[in-house]
């Protein structure tokens, strides 16, 4: 027999979709579509418009940005060759050792999060000639090789803001905080917590990083290893620990609020009153330090019930500098991205998600000249914006009815060659029995009128 021969009677592999990585399903995909729509409605309500940036870009693009040093970047990206360099390279039938060959800006990764994209876009699109500032958001997945568990995976889909311009205006962080909190609102998000900080600019922060450095030193040898190691490489996400035994240590350390520079203590005052003239409710979080380095000033996080430790739903903050970091213009910048896998978690949890996917009306049809009838009047209902479910093949009427009751439809219309000749068609309503007969415009008439009611 040849290897082929043998192949053929292995059982063929079953494929699951990568780890991290899930199928999103009917009915549970028109809750996404429904929290999607009411993002597009509450944005567009603020002014703001959408923007579709790719889903990879150059490494380096994340690697300025984001940082180098931090998590997401330095462990968490799907990196590899561009293409031109990877064809190239394959034709030569040098494929080995190639990716190690590559210079940084060769490289290309799956995009980890959007901020930077739009940063880019925005330089590359010279938007900062059209009227200031420019609000944008986006929507889509994102790729980070973290752990998988509830409320995190490798791809997951965000929902984002960002605004761009000249001015920093303290009412700006107010008005992008303000949107997010109308959107979960709008969808009856339950738990909802909003924490918010300054995390001061280049005049003050390096200072404070060093006298929190110093007084990290002094209780090292409390700290676990990774608040250890981070002493030396970025103090400041020792106070994002949420290891029990390094609580009551995090809690003597100094606190950034009183180390700002006057600039930075007075943007910070004007943001919190700025949310309080919105009724916007915060809480003060000192030690709401964010993982991405192009913050500044403020920063903002968002808790929602029925996430257990995965409860972040919504990130954000001010980022003035990053276009110019990116070889733009001076440019101010602040924005948020919500975790949209974590919203619709907790919107189900809390029994927010419901959604009917149900169809309106199960045809069932018995007989040739039914079957042309069924096929003309489900035209006419989805028309009229009706969801009808028709069989493609002749069924007997009790069948049809069992089948109307499991897609959870809320009418059979039967239609045999009783109906057709008297051109008076049945109605059935599902969830009494209750069955009427109507002419064709009178049925349309009264299905019009029961959805409105
Ligand atoms: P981030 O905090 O890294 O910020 O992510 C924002 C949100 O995305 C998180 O609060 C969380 O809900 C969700 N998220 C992050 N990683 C995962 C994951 N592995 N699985 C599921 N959900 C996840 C940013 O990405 C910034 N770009 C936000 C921003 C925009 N700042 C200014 N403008």
């Amino acid at each position: 027999m040849s290897e082929g021969a043998v192949k053929k009677e292995e059982k063929p592999r079953k494929f699951q979709a990568i780890r991290g990585t899930r199928d999103l399903l009917p009915p549970e995909t028109a809750l996404w579509n429904r929290v999607e729509q009411t993002a597009h409605e509450v944005f567009a309500t603020f002014g703001f418009g959408e923007i579709r940036v790719p889903i990879f870009e150059s490494t380096d693009l994340f690697a300025r940005s984001i940082g180098a040093e931090t998590d997401v970047v330095s462990k968490e990206m799907y990196t590899f060759g561009g293409f031109a360099e990877f064809s190239a390279k394959v034709g030569e039938g040098r494929m080995e050792g190639m990716l190690s060959e590559m210079s940084p800006e060769e490289m290309i990764s799956l995009r980890p999060e959007a901020t930077a994209s739009v940063c880019r876009a925005y330089i590359e699109h010279n938007m900062q000639q059209l009227p200031q500032p420019v609000k944008l958001y986006y929507m889509g997945p994102m790729f980070r090789r973290e752990r998988p568990q509830k409320g995190r995976y490798r791809q997951f889909y965000q929902i984002g803001a960002e605004v761009l311009g000249g001015s920093d205006a303290p009412a700006i962080d107010a008005e992008v905080i303000e949107m997010v909190m109308t959107f979960f609102d709008r969808l009856g998000l339950q738990g909802v917590q909003l924490d918010i900080n300054s995390i001061g600019d280049r005049n003050c922060r390096p200072q404070y990083v060093e006298l929190l450095r110093a007084a990290l030193l002094k209780v090292k040898d409390k700290l676990g290893p990774d608040s250890q190691r981070r002493i030396e490489t970025n103090p400041l996400r020792v106070l994002d620990s949420k290891l029990e035994s390094e609580q009551a240590i995090i809690a003597t350390l100094p606190r950034i609020a009183d180390h700002l520079c006057e600039d930075c203590a007075t943007h910070y005052a004007a943001v919190k009153h700025q949310l309080e003239i919105r009724g916007v409710i915060y809480r003060e979080n000192w030690r709401l330090v964010r993982g991405l380095d192009y913050y500044m000033r403020t920063t903002f996080e968002i808790t929602a019930k029925g996430l257990g430790s995965q409860n972040a739903v919504c990130g954000g903050g001010r980022y003035d500098g990053l276009v110019e970091l990116l070889g733009g213009p001076p440019t101010k910048g602040i924005g948020f991205a919500i975790g949209e896998d974590r919203l619709i978690l907790s919107l189900q949890e809390s029994g927010k998600g419901a959604i009917s996917a149900d169809r309106d009306v199960y045809i069932a049809w018995m007989g040739e000249r039914a079957h042309a009838t069924a096929i003309r009047a489900a035209k006419d209902l989805r028309k009229a914006g009706f969801s009808v479910e028709l069989p493609p093949v002749e069924q007997k009427f009790g069948k049809a009815l069992g089948q109307a009751d499991k897609l959870g439809a809320k009418y059979a219309l039967i239609l045999g060659d009783n109906e057709v000749s008297e051109g008076l068609w049945t109605l059935k309503t599902l969830a009494d029995g209750s069955q009427v007969k109507y002419t064709e415009p009178d049925l349309l008439e009264y299905l019009r009128k029961q959805r409105a009611l």
